[in-house]
Order: C-alpha cells, then structure tokens, then sequence
C-alpha cells in the first residue's frame, strides 16, 4: 500500500482532501502535521482531529507544527473558510487538544520519513513552514522522500491572495522558496489556476452531500460557509473561470492516491518571488531557461475529471 503523510492547514479542503485519502483502497495514512495556515495552527489541531473523528480515523497521529511563517505574520482565510477554518459549524464532542502527539511536526516529519526510506509521499496542502524547517534540520529528507505533491502556486500570475500570489505560497513566500529549490525528489504541483479551470459543478456537490451518511452529514455542516462565500460576486473573480466549487487541496491529493490521475502536465523548473510590491509569493515557472535551473517539477495541466468525482464521492462513503 501507499505510504502518505499529510501536511495540512485543515480549513473545509483540507478537510475533504484528507477524507479522500482515507476512503482510498491501498493507502495508508501515516500521521497528519498541522502548520498556521487558514486558521491559527491550534485551530488546524482541532479541525484536524474533527475530521479524523468523523472517519472513525483517531488512532492516525496528528502532530502539531510551525505557528507562523519564516518571516514576518500569518495569515488567515476566515472570510472563506469561517473563522475556526472550518465553516464555524462547532462539534459538542469534538476531541481535546490532549489526543495530539507531543512530538512535534517538524521531528515527526523527519523521523517518519527516515524510518520508511523510498517509501513515503508527503501531501502539503499548506503553507510549506514545516517543510522548510524539516530540511534545514535534515538536508537528506528529500533524498528520501518517494514523491512530494502541493497544492500552492500560480502558473499565470492569477492569484487568490494578492493579485499576483496564491494563499499557500504568499502565507509564507520564503518557505516555498526552500521547498521548490531544495527538494530534490518527483516533486507534483497543483497550481491554483488548474484548480480553478477544473472546478466541481454546484449539481455534483450538491448530489455529493445528500448521501445518507454521517460523513456526508459532517462535511454538509462544515462547507456551508465556503459555499455560501464562493457564490460571493467577489470570489468568482477570483475563482478565474466560471461557477461550482474548487477543492483545491483535493487535487494534490487525488495525484498522490491514484498515479494516473494526472494526464497531462508541463514540466519547468519553479521558484518563486520574494521581492516585489505585487510579486512577493508569486511562482515563476521558466519555460526558457533563464534559471539555469535542472531539476524541473510536474505542473498539474490536465486531470481524470472522472476520476476525481469517485474519489470525492468515496471519502463521503
Ligand atoms: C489554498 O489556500 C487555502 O485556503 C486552501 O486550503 C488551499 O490550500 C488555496 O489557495
Ligand atoms: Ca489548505
């Protein structure tokens, strides 16, 4: 079976792309690290282990990470995600901040990686603050890695955030500088306008959340907001083109779970802007040559549409 660790800032994409690769077959999930993102990282602590309580998925370890990016402050998406990250929809019985595992993320990440050589694919649907840190602590992890997939970046200076940067990226620019420089494995990214061209229709969510079960029951409370603040005038431009829900997080996660999700992809080598009034957090992508850069990453163009609905539907199963 598949090895994954998952890197998340759990607002409600976060959450439906971790129920997707729980429901997958053959994948095992090897522990969850939670990183400032959406929400405070206390926050991401308890939407995560929410999420793991509705898959009857407590005994998976969730690690608490980095509170703030390299530099300067965090962010947040409360407009989108709801101020707790997770459509501010509370649980009675939701489980304590007691159930996290006293080591940290950032040690987690290095040890779980060492201990399964070749063998692990670690999902970032965040800011990149914990991969960072991990290899600068330990500039083997790469080496050791299977695969690295992250939903994070922009390909056509669209951005979510600010003009030209996507949230992931622009939370923290100088940790996904380190990411997409010093991470010398298959490195697979979702780009922020790909998720957009690629979006669910409101008929597939809707026949998506009135399956009759609890999980379907959970992700309907925790995705009202975002539903509701997707229709926004404002955040259909941002959603670059035409209607339904983009589940960004998810497509990372599709392509890590399933190989052949990914039909088509352009292959560059990425980095990414830290200066610049408008720029900072913006990817580059060089498709000439002026990085004189080698290594080149796997850019998400198209994607098993089809596919990508079973998945969705199966982590509501
Ligand atoms: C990314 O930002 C977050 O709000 C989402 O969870 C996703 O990871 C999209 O830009
Ligand atoms: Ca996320």
């Amino acid at each position: 079976s598949k090895k994954l660790l998952l890197d998340v800032d759990c607002g409600v994409d976060d959450a439906q792309a971790i129920m997707l690769a729980l429901a997958a077959p053959n994948v095992e999930v090897l522990g969850v690290t939670c990183v400032h993102g959406n929400t405070t990282v206390e926050n991401v602590c308890k939407n995560t282990l929410r999420v793991l309580q509705a898959c009857n998925k407590l005994e998976i370890p969730v690690f608490k990470g980095a509170a703030k990016p390299i530099l300067g402050n965090s962010l947040n998406a409360g407009h989108f995600h709801g101020e707790d990250g997770l459509g501010d929809a509370p649980d009675p019985d939701a489980p304590g901040l007691d159930r996290l595992q006293e080591e940290g993320a950032v040690s987690a990440m290095i040890r779980i990686i060492n201990q399964n050589p070749g063998q692990v694919s670690l999902v970032a649907t965040a800011p990149l603050t914990n991969l960072a840190l991990a290899v600068r602590l330990d500039p083997s992890l790469p080496s050791k890695l299977r695969a690295l997939y992250i939903m994070g970046g922009n390909t056509k200076s669209r951005g979510n955030t600010t003009v030209c940067a996507e949230f992931n990226f622009a939370a923290d620019p100088e940790a996904a500088y380190i990411v997409l420089n010093d991470y010398h494995c298959p490195l697979y990214l979702a780009c922020w306008e790909f998720t957009c061209y690629n979006k669910l229709s409101w008929e597939f969510c809707d026949a998506w959340l009135a399956q009759d079960t609890d999980k379907a029951r959970f992700m309907a409370r925790i995705f009202r907001h975002s539903i509701e603040a997707s229709k926004s005038e404002r955040m259909q431009k941002e959603f670059v083109a035409g209607t339904g829900f983009v589940s960004c997080d998810s497509y990372a996660m599709a392509a890590a779970v399933d190989d052949s999700f990914i039909t088509e992809s352009n292959h560059y080598p990425v980095s990414v802007e830290l200066t610049g009034t408008h720029t900072r957090g913006m990817m580059i992508m060089d498709t000439v040559g002026f990085l004189k850069k080698e290594r080149k990453a796997f850019i998400m163009k198209k994607v098993d549409m089809e596919k990508f609905k079973q998945m969705m539907m199966a982590a509501l199963k």
